[in-house]
């Protein structure tokens, strides 16, 4: 096999085989094929793409380049949700243990934060005591007991997608609709779930920032689904501003409490109920959409949610009293204030900005070995289509270093756009996709 062949083919627009497309994934994997022509290959299929039956190739590949889990000793079908990554999106906290409670078995492979996203890993580290590496053993049994597990994925898990995924990092090549599906569904069948329900983010914090590419990204993974035989149906969700109001590890953790409590409600608990109402439906546990639904509010209204989440974080180790006494999670030393600079409308949210600057403030990582702080982070005090005066607080700051307030104030002040005409408001849930097709 020849890489430069392979690379000249692609850079024409033809289609690779099979067999190429093997060779280059183990290559990834293993290291025999050298980075600088990984990364031509890389641009070439950006610009290029790659046909349903490549990506689909290119996905079981990657899959197969480490160990798949198997999950197979746990009753009834596993159930898995990936989001494409956004801010202020911890519906994994609330939506895993309303599902595990209404009897579907959730056995979660997490991320960490990448970029201006938080990662759900780095939100169950800020709870006193909490593991997330745990044997494979250790998370088959507690799935079984309990109905739910979310831990780091291990080592060996698709290391062909590791190392493409380095490149594509440093090479500006991350933006391809075939490799952003290859790259999410391979590790999602790789840690073993019988059902995968995607949320694929859209909007100014989002991967894809237009709602087509975002439909179009939805559809390659379902298909990808259809291929493998995999049943994957995703949903197309806003992120048009963070989607809770919490960005910051243990603030996150925090405000799912608040909601499993019945505290809280809003946009995180309506696109928590829409997928986790899919899951039970994916899974068995429900017989449609309204019916998973009315399980999942049942689990909130009852305290049957909150009581797995503790269930859950006990089985890692962690503290569970921080379900009832919020006191027990780490908690920053100063709270200051954005004050808006001008009355008006809130018209418009830079999403990314806001990521970035909870990033700024410790809340994420900078470089790979970068530590976090858990307790730092922000708090909307506005949400789109909201009127505010001028000094009045845009969102409060939580940080442990003082002087990194004014350059934090000033990034949210420029993320987020007043204007005196109120805004019609984007949608929250843009599309379901599936096997059947697109719905809008
Ligand atoms: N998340 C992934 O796992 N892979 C991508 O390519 C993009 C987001
Ligand atoms: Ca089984």
């Amino acid at each position: 096999m020849n890489m430069v062949d392979m690379i000249l083919k692609k850079k024409e627009g033809k289609a690779l085989s099979p067999e190429e497309i093997r060779f280059f994934a183990r290559g990834a994997a293993d290291g025999s094929v050298p980075d600088y022509q990984l990364a031509a290959l890389l641009m070439a299929i950006c610009w290029q793409g790659m046909t349903a039956e490549e990506t689909a190739c290119l996905t079981m590949e990657m899959m197969h380049s480490g160990s798949v889990v198997d999950l197979s000793a746990i009753d009834g079908v596993c159930v898995d949700k990936h989001s494409t990554g956004g801010v202020g999106d911890t519906t994994t906290l609330v939506l895993v243990p309303l599902a595990a409670a209404c009897g579907a078995k959730v056995a979660k492979l997490s991320g960490r934060g990448l970029g201006h996203t938080g990662g759900t890993l780095d939100k169950l580290e800020s709870i006193p005591g909490c593991s997330i590496s745990v044997s494979q053993a250790d998370f088959i049994r507690q799935v079984q007991e309990i109905g739910c597990a979310v831990i780091g994925q291990t080592q060996d898990l698709c290391p062909a997608d590791k190392a493409l995924y380095a490149l594509r990092d440093v090479t500006g090549t991350v933006g391809s609709i075939p490799l952003i599906a290859s790259s999410i569904v391979s590790k999602k069948l790789a840690s073993g779930a019988g059902a995968i329900v995607l949320d694929v983010k859209t909007g100014s914090g989002a991967l894809m920032q237009t709602v087509e590419e975002s439909i179009e990204l939805a559809k390659a993974m379902v298909e990808i689904g259809a291929q493998a035989g995999k049943p994957i149906l995703a949903l197309v969700t806003g992120m048009d501003q963070p989607l809770g109001t919490h960005v910051g590890n243990a603030l996150e953790v925090k405000e799912a409490i608040d909601i499993l409590s019945g505290r809280a409600k809003g946009d995180l608990l309506t696109v928590s109920l829409e997928l986790g109402s899919r899951m039970l439906v994916a899974c068995g546990v429900a017989k449609d959409v309204e019916d998973g639904k009315a399980r999942m509010t049942q689990a909130l209204e009852s305290g049957a949610g909150l009581k797995k989440l503790r269930e859950m974080i006990e089985a890692q180790g962690g503290d569970g009293r921080v379900c009832e006494e919020l006191a027990y999670l780490p908690h920053a030393a100063y709270k200051i204030s954005v004050p808006a600079l001008a009355s008006g409308y809130v018209a418009k949210m830079d999403t990314t900005a806001i990521g970035y600057c909870a990033q700024g403030l410790g809340a994420g990582r900078r470089e790979k070995t970068d530590v976090i702080d858990p307790a730092v982070g922000l708090v909307m005090d506005v949400r789109l289509g909201d009127y505010i005066a001028e000094g009045d607080s845009l969102a409060t700051l939580y940080l442990n270093k003082p002087e990194l307030a004014k350059d934090a104030v000033a990034k949210m002040q420029q993320a987020i756009t007043i204007t005196k005409q109120q805004i019609e408001l984007p949608p929250l849930i843009y599309a379901a996709v599936s096997q059947d097709g697109v719905t809008r």
